[in-house]
Protein backbone atom coordinates (compact mmCIF):
# COMPACT_ATOMS: atom_id res chain seq x y z
CA UNK A 1 0.00 0.00 0.00
CA UNK A 2 1.97 3.32 -1.41
CA UNK A 3 1.90 6.47 1.12
CA UNK A 4 -0.75 7.91 -1.13
CA UNK A 5 -3.40 5.28 -1.10
CA UNK A 6 -3.10 5.03 2.42
CA UNK A 7 -4.05 8.33 3.27
CA UNK A 8 -6.55 8.58 0.29
CA UNK A 9 -8.38 5.80 2.73
CA UNK A 10 -8.43 8.32 5.09
CA UNK A 11 -9.06 11.59 3.81
CA UNK A 12 -12.25 8.89 1.56
CA UNK A 13 -13.47 8.40 5.76
CA UNK A 14 -13.34 11.93 6.91
CA UNK A 15 -15.49 12.73 3.57
CA UNK A 16 -18.10 10.30 4.19
CA UNK A 17 -19.17 12.06 7.45
CA UNK A 18 -18.92 15.24 5.79
CA UNK A 19 -21.20 14.40 2.68
CA UNK A 20 -23.45 12.30 5.12
CA UNK A 21 -23.98 15.40 7.61
CA UNK A 22 -24.01 18.20 4.65
CA UNK A 23 -25.76 16.52 1.56
CA UNK A 24 -28.79 14.93 0.65
CA UNK A 25 -27.58 11.27 0.52
CA UNK A 26 -31.06 9.38 1.29
CA UNK A 27 -33.12 7.37 -0.91
CA UNK A 28 -36.19 9.56 -2.26
CA UNK A 29 -38.16 7.06 -4.47
CA UNK A 30 -37.40 3.87 -2.35
CA UNK A 31 -38.45 3.39 0.96
CA UNK A 32 -37.71 1.16 3.79
CA UNK A 33 -41.19 -0.53 3.15
CA UNK A 34 -41.83 -0.06 6.95
CA UNK A 35 -45.26 2.09 5.85
CA UNK A 36 -46.48 -1.12 3.97
CA UNK A 37 -47.42 -2.57 7.90
CA UNK A 38 -49.50 -1.53 10.57
CA UNK A 39 -49.73 -3.16 13.72
CA UNK A 40 -53.05 -4.41 15.13
CA UNK A 41 -53.85 -1.99 17.77
CA UNK A 42 -54.94 -3.27 21.20
CA UNK A 43 -57.67 -1.26 22.92
CA UNK A 44 -56.94 -3.70 26.22
CA UNK A 45 -53.66 -4.87 25.66
CA UNK A 46 -53.85 -6.23 29.57
CA UNK A 47 -50.39 -5.99 30.66
CA UNK A 48 -49.09 -2.74 32.60
CA UNK A 49 -46.96 -0.31 30.54
CA UNK A 50 -43.93 -0.15 33.76
CA UNK A 51 -43.73 -3.90 33.23
CA UNK A 52 -42.82 -3.94 30.14
CA UNK A 53 -39.10 -5.82 29.22
CA UNK A 54 -37.47 -4.38 25.91
CA UNK A 55 -34.49 -6.64 26.58
CA UNK A 56 -32.73 -8.91 24.84
CA UNK A 57 -29.60 -11.30 24.06
CA UNK A 58 -27.57 -11.23 21.50
CA UNK A 59 -24.44 -13.20 20.55
CA UNK A 60 -24.03 -13.88 24.57
CA UNK A 61 -24.59 -10.05 25.80
CA UNK A 62 -27.39 -8.64 26.87
CA UNK A 63 -28.70 -5.10 25.07
CA UNK A 64 -31.48 -2.97 27.17
CA UNK A 65 -33.46 -2.47 23.72
CA UNK A 66 -32.75 -4.01 20.26
CA UNK A 67 -30.91 -1.46 18.83
CA UNK A 68 -27.37 -1.27 17.37
CA UNK A 69 -25.17 2.43 16.21
CA UNK A 70 -24.51 0.71 13.35
CA UNK A 71 -20.58 0.99 11.62
CA UNK A 72 -20.09 4.67 11.06
CA UNK A 73 -16.56 6.18 11.46
CA UNK A 74 -12.86 5.76 12.82
CA UNK A 75 -9.53 6.93 10.96
CA UNK A 76 -9.39 10.44 12.02
CA UNK A 77 -9.23 12.60 15.47
CA UNK A 78 -13.14 14.05 14.50
CA UNK A 79 -14.14 10.25 13.84
CA UNK A 80 -12.48 9.21 17.22
CA UNK A 81 -14.80 11.81 18.56
CA UNK A 82 -17.80 10.50 17.60
CA UNK A 83 -17.03 6.76 18.14
CA UNK A 84 -16.34 8.18 22.15
CA UNK A 85 -19.54 9.66 22.29
CA UNK A 86 -21.30 6.87 20.39
CA UNK A 87 -19.98 4.46 22.87
CA UNK A 88 -21.69 6.50 25.53
CA UNK A 89 -24.47 6.01 24.58
CA UNK A 90 -24.46 2.44 23.66
CA UNK A 91 -22.94 1.96 27.33
CA UNK A 92 -25.83 3.91 29.02
CA UNK A 93 -28.42 2.82 27.22
CA UNK A 94 -27.62 -0.55 27.22
CA UNK A 95 -27.24 -0.46 22.91
CA UNK A 96 -25.37 -2.72 20.82
CA UNK A 97 -22.48 -0.75 18.53
CA UNK A 98 -20.28 -1.12 15.91
CA UNK A 99 -16.98 1.01 14.65
CA UNK A 100 -16.79 1.85 11.24
CA UNK A 101 -14.17 0.35 8.62
CA UNK A 102 -10.79 -0.72 10.92
CA UNK A 103 -8.52 -0.91 6.93
CA UNK A 104 -7.06 2.37 7.77
CA UNK A 105 -5.75 1.18 11.11
CA UNK A 106 -4.73 -2.05 9.56
CA UNK A 107 -2.71 0.21 7.23
CA UNK A 108 -1.57 2.62 9.63
CA UNK A 109 -1.31 1.36 13.46
CA UNK A 110 -1.30 4.83 14.76
CA UNK A 111 -4.44 5.21 14.37
CA UNK A 112 -6.22 2.58 15.95
CA UNK A 113 -6.99 4.66 19.26
CA UNK A 114 -9.72 6.28 17.08
CA UNK A 115 -11.45 3.55 16.69
CA UNK A 116 -11.21 1.82 20.60
CA UNK A 117 -13.78 2.48 23.10
CA UNK A 118 -14.04 -0.24 25.43
CA UNK A 119 -12.50 1.94 28.50
CA UNK A 120 -15.72 3.92 28.06
CA UNK A 121 -17.74 1.19 26.88
CA UNK A 122 -16.82 -1.90 28.63
CA UNK A 123 -20.26 -3.59 28.93
CA UNK A 124 -21.44 -3.27 25.25
CA UNK A 125 -21.86 -5.76 22.61
CA UNK A 126 -19.31 -4.55 20.16
CA UNK A 127 -19.05 -5.06 17.00
CA UNK A 128 -15.41 -4.80 14.63
CA UNK A 129 -15.54 -3.95 11.15
CA UNK A 130 -13.49 -4.84 8.00
CA UNK A 131 -14.70 -4.54 4.02
CA UNK A 132 -15.31 -8.36 3.33
CA UNK A 133 -13.83 -7.58 -0.67
CA UNK A 134 -9.90 -6.64 1.37
CA UNK A 135 -9.83 -10.62 1.51
CA UNK A 136 -9.51 -10.36 -2.02
CA UNK A 137 -7.35 -7.34 -1.87
CA UNK A 138 -4.15 -8.26 1.07
CA UNK A 139 -6.04 -8.79 3.98
CA UNK A 140 -6.47 -12.47 5.82
CA UNK A 141 -8.42 -14.50 8.29
CA UNK A 142 -5.03 -12.74 10.45
CA UNK A 143 -6.46 -9.46 9.81
CA UNK A 144 -9.88 -10.10 10.85
CA UNK A 145 -8.60 -11.03 14.40
CA UNK A 146 -6.39 -8.52 13.91
CA UNK A 147 -9.53 -5.86 14.13
CA UNK A 148 -11.20 -7.37 16.52
CA UNK A 149 -8.11 -7.75 19.25
CA UNK A 150 -7.35 -4.28 18.61
CA UNK A 151 -11.05 -3.04 19.92
CA UNK A 152 -11.57 -5.61 22.45
CA UNK A 153 -14.95 -6.34 20.24
CA UNK A 154 -17.36 -9.43 20.37
CA UNK A 155 -17.87 -10.03 17.10
CA UNK A 156 -16.73 -9.09 14.08
CA UNK A 157 -18.92 -7.12 11.35
CA UNK A 158 -17.57 -7.86 7.33
CA UNK A 159 -19.58 -5.29 5.21
CA UNK A 160 -20.33 -5.78 1.15
CA UNK A 161 -20.65 -3.45 -0.93
CA UNK A 162 -20.17 -4.04 -4.35
CA UNK A 163 -22.02 -0.86 -5.55
CA UNK A 164 -20.05 1.67 -3.41
CA UNK A 165 -16.75 0.06 -4.66
CA UNK A 166 -17.97 0.67 -8.20
CA UNK A 167 -18.86 4.06 -7.47
CA UNK A 168 -15.33 5.50 -5.40
CA UNK A 169 -12.67 6.17 -7.45
CA UNK A 170 -10.13 3.00 -7.18
CA UNK A 171 -12.86 0.53 -5.75
CA UNK A 172 -12.24 -3.10 -5.24
CA UNK A 173 -14.63 -4.95 -7.47
CA UNK A 174 -13.68 -8.12 -7.32
CA UNK A 175 -15.46 -10.02 -5.44
CA UNK A 176 -14.63 -13.48 -7.06
CA UNK A 177 -14.95 -16.32 -4.57
CA UNK A 178 -15.61 -13.64 -1.67
CA UNK A 179 -18.15 -16.16 0.24
CA UNK A 180 -15.70 -19.03 0.36
CA UNK A 181 -13.14 -16.42 1.92
CA UNK A 182 -15.63 -15.20 4.21
CA UNK A 183 -16.36 -18.89 5.24
CA UNK A 184 -12.03 -19.77 5.65
CA UNK A 185 -12.87 -16.66 8.72
CA UNK A 186 -16.09 -18.04 9.87
CA UNK A 187 -13.67 -20.88 10.18
CA UNK A 188 -10.76 -19.81 11.84
CA UNK A 189 -11.42 -16.69 13.96
CA UNK A 190 -12.91 -17.01 17.54
CA UNK A 191 -15.87 -14.50 17.57
CA UNK A 192 -19.61 -14.58 15.55
CA UNK A 193 -19.13 -13.09 11.80
CA UNK A 194 -21.90 -10.95 10.78
CA UNK A 195 -22.32 -10.05 6.85
CA UNK A 196 -23.66 -7.42 6.25
CA UNK A 197 -24.60 -4.77 3.43
CA UNK A 198 -24.07 -1.14 4.17
CA UNK A 199 -27.56 0.35 2.67
CA UNK A 200 -28.44 -1.69 -0.77
CA UNK A 201 -29.84 -5.00 0.98
CA UNK A 202 -29.04 -8.63 1.29
CA UNK A 203 -30.94 -11.02 -1.14
CA UNK A 204 -32.35 -14.64 -0.44
CA UNK A 205 -29.46 -15.72 -2.83
CA UNK A 206 -27.24 -13.71 -0.72
CA UNK A 207 -28.27 -14.95 2.88
CA UNK A 208 -27.86 -18.74 1.49
CA UNK A 209 -24.58 -17.98 0.70
CA UNK A 210 -23.61 -16.79 3.73
CA UNK A 211 -25.49 -19.36 6.02
CA UNK A 212 -24.19 -21.98 4.14
CA UNK A 213 -20.25 -20.74 4.80
CA UNK A 214 -21.18 -20.05 8.32
CA UNK A 215 -21.91 -16.76 9.16
CA UNK A 216 -23.31 -16.31 12.31
CA UNK A 217 -26.11 -13.50 11.04
CA UNK A 218 -26.82 -11.00 8.94
CA UNK A 219 -27.15 -7.44 8.74
CA UNK A 220 -29.32 -6.47 5.83
CA UNK A 221 -28.60 -2.75 6.01
CA UNK A 222 -31.40 -2.55 2.89
CA UNK A 223 -32.65 0.36 0.80
CA UNK A 224 -34.20 3.10 2.21
CA UNK A 225 -32.16 5.32 4.52
CA UNK A 226 -29.16 5.99 3.54
CA UNK A 227 -27.65 5.76 -0.51
CA UNK A 228 -23.82 4.96 -0.95
CA UNK A 229 -24.46 5.72 -3.83
CA UNK A 230 -25.25 8.96 -3.52
CA UNK A 231 -22.65 9.29 -0.86
CA UNK A 232 -19.55 8.10 -3.21
CA UNK A 233 -21.16 10.18 -6.30
CA UNK A 234 -21.47 13.42 -4.03
CA UNK A 235 -17.90 12.79 -2.94
CA UNK A 236 -16.71 12.89 -6.02
CA UNK A 237 -18.40 12.99 -9.46
CA UNK A 238 -19.17 9.96 -10.72
CA UNK A 239 -22.82 10.33 -12.29
CA UNK A 240 -23.61 6.41 -12.32
CA UNK A 241 -23.85 7.18 -8.48
CA UNK A 242 -26.81 9.46 -8.89
CA UNK A 243 -28.56 7.25 -11.68
CA UNK A 244 -28.36 4.32 -9.53
CA UNK A 245 -28.63 6.46 -6.25
CA UNK A 246 -32.19 4.92 -5.36
CA UNK A 247 -30.76 0.84 -6.00
CA UNK A 248 -31.14 -1.79 -3.73
CA UNK A 249 -33.82 -4.50 -1.74
CA UNK A 250 -35.83 -2.16 0.36
CA UNK A 251 -34.18 -2.94 3.72
CA UNK A 252 -38.23 -4.90 4.85
CA UNK A 253 -38.10 -6.92 1.41
CA UNK A 254 -34.41 -8.10 2.60
CA UNK A 255 -35.67 -8.84 5.84
CA UNK A 256 -38.31 -10.93 5.02
CA UNK A 257 -36.36 -12.43 2.35
CA UNK A 258 -33.27 -13.24 4.83
CA UNK A 259 -35.42 -14.57 7.32
CA UNK A 260 -37.20 -16.84 4.54
CA UNK A 261 -33.95 -18.37 3.39
CA UNK A 262 -31.55 -18.70 6.91
CA UNK A 263 -34.52 -18.91 9.55
CA UNK A 264 -32.33 -19.79 12.11
CA UNK A 265 -29.86 -16.76 11.55
CA UNK A 266 -29.75 -13.72 14.40
CA UNK A 267 -30.63 -10.98 11.70
CA UNK A 268 -30.16 -7.24 12.04
CA UNK A 269 -32.30 -4.82 10.31
CA UNK A 270 -30.87 -1.50 9.34
CA UNK A 271 -31.04 0.96 6.48
CA UNK A 272 -33.77 3.39 6.93
CA UNK A 273 -34.87 2.59 10.49
CA UNK A 274 -36.07 5.98 11.68
CA UNK A 275 -38.31 5.55 14.78
CA UNK A 276 -39.29 3.44 17.61
CA UNK A 277 -41.99 1.62 15.74
CA UNK A 278 -39.97 1.04 13.07
CA UNK A 279 -37.91 -1.13 15.70
CA UNK A 280 -41.18 -2.95 16.87
CA UNK A 281 -41.84 -3.62 13.43
CA UNK A 282 -38.33 -4.96 12.57
CA UNK A 283 -38.74 -7.23 15.02
CA UNK A 284 -42.26 -8.27 14.16
CA UNK A 285 -41.29 -9.20 11.04
CA UNK A 286 -38.18 -11.25 11.74
CA UNK A 287 -35.38 -9.52 12.57
CA UNK A 288 -33.53 -9.89 16.59
CA UNK A 289 -32.12 -6.30 16.59
CA UNK A 290 -32.46 -3.48 14.21
CA UNK A 291 -29.39 -0.68 13.36
CA UNK A 292 -29.42 3.31 12.94
CA UNK A 293 -26.47 5.05 11.67
CA UNK A 294 -27.37 8.43 9.44
CA UNK A 295 -29.92 9.85 12.25
CA UNK A 296 -27.23 8.89 15.26
CA UNK A 297 -24.79 10.35 13.22
CA UNK A 298 -26.70 13.89 12.58
CA UNK A 299 -27.71 13.80 16.64
CA UNK A 300 -24.35 13.60 17.81
CA UNK A 301 -22.89 16.14 15.58
CA UNK A 302 -25.30 18.83 17.22
CA UNK A 303 -24.68 17.38 20.44
CA UNK A 304 -24.08 14.53 22.91
CA UNK A 305 -27.49 15.62 24.69
CA UNK A 306 -28.94 15.21 21.49
CA UNK A 307 -27.97 11.56 20.70
CA UNK A 308 -28.80 11.02 24.38
CA UNK A 309 -32.47 12.54 23.78
CA UNK A 310 -32.97 10.79 20.56
CA UNK A 311 -32.24 7.24 21.65
CA UNK A 312 -34.77 8.14 24.85
CA UNK A 313 -37.34 9.05 22.75
CA UNK A 314 -36.92 5.71 20.10
CA UNK A 315 -37.29 3.80 23.25
CA UNK A 316 -40.49 5.73 24.80
CA UNK A 317 -41.26 4.84 21.52
CA UNK A 318 -40.85 0.96 21.35
CA UNK A 319 -42.16 0.42 24.86
CA UNK A 320 -45.47 2.59 23.87
CA UNK A 321 -45.48 0.61 20.51
CA UNK A 322 -45.45 -2.93 22.73
CA UNK A 323 -47.81 -1.32 25.09
CA UNK A 324 -50.14 -0.67 22.12
CA UNK A 325 -49.90 -4.35 21.03
CA UNK A 326 -49.99 -6.08 24.53
CA UNK A 327 -46.56 -7.38 24.28
CA UNK A 328 -45.00 -7.59 27.72
CA UNK A 329 -41.78 -8.48 25.83
CA UNK A 330 -39.58 -8.68 22.87
CA UNK A 331 -40.44 -12.17 22.64
CA UNK A 332 -44.04 -11.04 22.69
CA UNK A 333 -43.86 -8.07 20.17
CA UNK A 334 -42.25 -11.16 17.58
CA UNK A 335 -45.57 -12.34 17.39
CA UNK A 336 -47.67 -9.31 17.45
CA UNK A 337 -50.23 -8.96 15.04
CA UNK A 338 -49.15 -6.90 11.80
CA UNK A 339 -51.39 -6.20 9.20
CA UNK A 340 -49.94 -5.61 5.70
CA UNK A 341 -48.58 -8.79 5.79
CA UNK A 342 -48.74 -12.77 6.75
CA UNK A 343 -46.64 -13.21 9.18
C1 LIG B 1 -21.65 4.17 7.22
N1 LIG B 1 -21.85 2.79 7.08
C2 LIG B 1 -20.78 1.92 7.22
N2 LIG B 1 -20.97 0.57 7.28
C3 LIG B 1 -19.93 -0.29 7.46
O1 LIG B 1 -20.14 -1.51 7.55
N3 LIG B 1 -18.65 0.21 7.56
C4 LIG B 1 -18.37 1.54 7.50
O2 LIG B 1 -17.20 1.94 7.60
C5 LIG B 1 -19.46 2.44 7.32
N4 LIG B 1 -19.24 3.80 7.25
C6 LIG B 1 -20.31 4.67 7.28
C7 LIG B 1 -20.10 6.05 7.35
C8 LIG B 1 -21.18 6.93 7.42
C9 LIG B 1 -20.91 8.42 7.50
C10 LIG B 1 -22.51 6.43 7.42
C11 LIG B 1 -23.71 7.36 7.51
C12 LIG B 1 -22.73 5.06 7.31
C13 LIG B 1 -23.19 2.24 6.74
C14 LIG B 1 -24.13 2.19 7.92
O3 LIG B 1 -23.65 1.30 8.90
C15 LIG B 1 -25.56 1.76 7.51
O4 LIG B 1 -25.55 0.45 7.03
C16 LIG B 1 -26.17 2.67 6.44
O5 LIG B 1 -25.83 4.02 6.65
C17 LIG B 1 -27.69 2.54 6.39
O6 LIG B 1 -28.28 2.89 7.63
P1 LIG B 1 -29.00 4.33 7.86
O7 LIG B 1 -27.95 5.37 7.71
O8 LIG B 1 -30.07 4.44 6.80
O9 LIG B 1 -29.56 4.24 9.24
Amino acid sequence: MSFARASENIRRKADHVWVALHEDVEFHTRTAGFERYSFVHEALPEIDRNSIDTSVTLFGKRLSMPLMISPITGGTPEAAEYNRVFAKAAQEFGLAMGVGSQRVALENPDLEWTFQVRDIAPDILLFANLGAVQLNNGCSVDSCSRVVEMIGADALMLHLNPLQECIQAHGNVNFRLLSARIGEVCDIIDVPVVAREVGHGISGRTASLLSDVGVAGIDVAGAGGTSWAKVESKRGSNSIGESLGEWGISTVDSLVAVKCLAPTLPIIASGGVRTGQDIAKSIALGADVAGMALPFLRCAAISPDTLFDKIAQLREELITVMFCTGSKSIDDLRSASLTGCSV
